[in-house]
């Protein structure tokens, strides 16, 4: 094997993307090196690349939803074996990350894929499941931190299928990645109903998922709350904004119900008036953070959600994003990213093929 791939590369920060030949990393300890057959793309990516956030070293290799074949294994590594199909959360360091035609995982966090999922299919997965897994299950989170969850008991847990019964869940943005796969969890832990905002062109795409109801994302908070009277009377213990603008966390908590939790992607933004709390029952509002790699308290919940995520795909209850591919290999990155910016894209994951790069 050549010791030289392809990487698209961050120059700088707030720089130009570039393809640069770089070295193949060797994995170290429970560790796989993969060759990437598909990565999928994140708003994160261009968030970083445009405001210079979160990465601090040049030049960057971004990219952290990874599918692709086993290619080495590292001491110690349990079942796997050379050739296996794979898909892991990559982050940003430049062995460890997406936009690039190897790279290494961590082997806890990697999962078999099924055979009747494509690659593409399966790198929709990781950044968009862990983030709404560890919203909604990651448990003990140390104090001080930014980022928390609902502390639900998860549905891979013996205790945790079905077990929100009868409980009406409520989720913003439903159709991003990460809102279709908080919808098939909200399923998954019993939740009924299961409310989702979206654009009304994915509804029936949406209702395959979970949702029970879909509501018009354009709704004013008043007619989304009158509209949600309307499907219960029930309290909301538990919402998940997957969107997080100013707007859509504001609607959120004036619906959540006193002493439930909010779920947001992005900083809370909520403008409390302290007169409506209710002392001792607080509105808890838990920023997720949606990688399963790090802090330990993450790697515990996203470690035993990968030990069971090949069953559970296999079993058809988590199913993939519906996938537009990117012809052109790693240099499709930069285009794709400008769309992710301009928010035109709507219901589909975009992913490109490292592979293909010439
Ligand atoms: N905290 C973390 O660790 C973490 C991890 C992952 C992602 N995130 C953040 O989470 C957000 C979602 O990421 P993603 O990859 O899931 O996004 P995405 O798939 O790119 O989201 C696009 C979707 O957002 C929907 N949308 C946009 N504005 C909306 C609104 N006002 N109401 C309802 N739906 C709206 C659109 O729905 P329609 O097409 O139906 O209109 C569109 O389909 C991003 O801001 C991302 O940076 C944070």
């Amino acid at each position: 094997m050549s010791v030289l791939q392809n990487a698209l590369v961050l120059t700088a920060r707030q720089g130009a993307f570039a393809i640069s030949p770089i070295s193949i990393p060797t994995p170290d300890r429970g560790q796989l090196l993969i060759k990437v057959q598909a990565a999928a793309l994140n708003p994160v990516d261009w968030k970083v690349q445009a405001n210079g956030i979160i990465v601090t070293d040049y030049p960057a290799i971004l990219g952290t939803d990874i599918a692709g074949v086993v290619e080495e294994l590292g001491d110690g590594v349990e079942g796997f074996r050379k050739g296996d199909r794979v898909l892991t959360q990559g982050y940003f360091h430049n062995t460890h990350a997406g936009f690039q035609q190897f790279t290494l995982a961590n082997a806890d966090v990697t999962a078999k894929i099924p055979s009747h999922l494509t690659f593409e299919q399966a790198a929709t997965i990781p950044v968009g499941l862990g983030t709404a897994a560890l919203g909604l299950y990651t448990q003990n989170v140390p104090p001080g931190v930014d980022f928390g969850s609902a502390r639900l008991i998860p549905p891979w847990d013996p205790l945790g299928r079905g077990r929100y019964v009868g409980k009406p869940f409520m989720v913003l943005g439903a159709s991003s990645s990460v809102g279709q796969y908080v919808l098939q969890l909200a399923r998954l832990s019993g939740f009924s109903p299961i409310i989702a905002t979206a654009s009304l062109h994915n509804a029936t795409h949406l209702q395959s998922l979970g949702a029970t109801h879909v509501l018009d994302r354009q709704l004013s908070a008043f007619d989304l709350r009158t509209e949600v009277a309307k499907i219960t009377s029930k309290p909301f213990d538990v919402i998940f904004d997957a969107v997080s603008l100013p707007a859509t966390q504001n609607a959120a908590y004036e619906i959540l119900a006193y002493g439930g939790c909010l779920i947001v992607v992005l900083y809370p933004r909520i403008n409390i008036n302290p007169s409506t709390q209710a002392p001792g029952r607080e509105k808890r509002v838990e920023k997720a953070f949606g990688q399963v790699n790090f802090p330990p308290e993450n790697r515990a919940v996203g470690a035993t959600l990968y030990r069971n995520l090949t069953a559970l795909l296999e079993e058809g209850l988590i199913r993939p994003n519906r996938v537009e591919i990117l012809p052109g290999g790693l240099a499709a990155a930069v285009a794709g990213l400008d769309r992710l910016r301009n928010g035109t894209v709507s219901g589909v994951k975009l992913v490109l093929r490292p592979q293909e790069t010439t």
